[in-house]
C-alpha cells in the first residue's frame, strides 16, 4: 500500500470480526514497526500480545473493575481538556453516538457503548504498549512510544486490518498485570485493538475531520511566489 494513502486511509475501528489475526501476521507487523524512530535508538518500548483466554479475562477484569465503582486511573496521568479540545473530544463523541443511534440521554445505550471501549471494541487482539520504567520519565521517551503507536496502525493497514488506539483498554493496569504477570519493571502506555474490521459496524463509517494545514503551519522563510 502507498505510504500516503495509508496514512489518509487509516481510521480507528470500533467493530471488528471475530477472525482470529494470526500470530505470524502480527509479528509481521511488529517486525515492521520496529523500525520506527527512537531518541538515540533507545527503542525504550515493548509490547504484550493478547488473544484468546488472556483477553478474555482482561476484559471480563475491566469490567468487574468498572462495574464494582473502581476509578479508571492508568499508568500515563490523563488530563481533562479545555477551549477548542474540548470542543473536538464533543465533536467526537456527538459523531460517534448520532452513527451508533444512542441518544444523549440513553444512559443504558452510553454505558453499553463505554464498556466496549473497555473491552478492545472485542476485537479479536489487543496491543499493550509499554515503556521501560528507567525512561518513562523522558517525554522524548514517551514521543518515541507515540512513533511505534502509529506505525503499528499503518503498518496493520497492509493486512487488512484494522486498529484503534485506545487509552480506555488499560484504564485498570492492575487487571492487566494480573492476568498478564507482566514485569514491574514497564509501565502501560496505550492499547491497541486490532483485528479485521466489520465494514457494516456504524461507528466504523466515522469520518473525523482535521483542522486545515493553513491552521496548523507557520511558514518562516519561504518565498511567498514559490
Ligand atoms: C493516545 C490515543 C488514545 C486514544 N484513546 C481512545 C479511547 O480510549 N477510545 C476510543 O474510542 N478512541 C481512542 N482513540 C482514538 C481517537 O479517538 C482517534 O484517533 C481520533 O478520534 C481520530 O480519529 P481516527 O483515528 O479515526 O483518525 C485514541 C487515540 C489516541 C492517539
Amino acid at each position: 500500500m502507498d505510504i500516503v494513502e495509508a496514512i489518509r486511509t487509516r481510521r480507528s475501528a470500533r467493530g471488528f470480526k471475530r477472525t482470529p489475526v494470526p500470530r505470524g501476521v502480527i509479528t509481521e507487523i511488529l517486525r515492521a514497526a520496529s523500525h520506527s524512530p527512537s531518541t538515540m535508538n533507545t527503542q525504550p518500548w515493548g509490547i504484550t500480545v493478547v488473544a484468546g483466554q488472556v483477553l478474555e479475562d482482561i476484559k471480563r477484569g475491566n469490567i468487574d473493575a468498572l462495574n464494582s465503582g473502581v476509578a479508571p486511573q492508568g499508568e500515563v496521568p490523563l488530563r481533562p481538556y479545555e477551549g477548542a479540545y474540548r470542543q473536538r473530544q464533543v465533536d467526537l463523541a456527538i459523531e460517534i453516538f448520532r452513527l451508533m443511534g444512542i441518544a444523549r440521554e440513553d444512559k443504558e445505550k452510553r454505558t453499553s457503548w463505554m464498556h466496549r471501549g473497555y473491552r478492545f471494541f472485542d476485537a479479536p487482539a489487543g496491543l499493550i504498549l509499554t515503556i521501560d520504567k528507567s525512561l518513562d520519565d523522558s517525554p522524548l521517551s514517551l514521543l518515541d512510544m507515540g512513533a511505534i503507536m502509529q506505525t503499528i496502525c499503518l503498518a496493520a493497514l497492509d493486512h487488512g486490518l484494522a486498529t484503534c488506539i485506545e487509552d480506555q483498554a488499560v484504564m485498570f493496569p492492575q487487571v492487566i498485570r494480573r492476568v498478564t504477570g507482566m514485569s514491574a519493571s514497564k509501565r502501560i502506555v496505550i492499547g491497541i485493538a486490532i483485528g479485521y474490521p466489520d465494514a457494516d459496524f456504524p461507528a466504523n463509517r466515522l469520518e473525523t475531520k482535521r483542522e486545515p494545514v493553513e491552521a496548523i503551519v507557520d511558514w518562516c522563510g519561504f518565498d511567498e511566489r514559490q
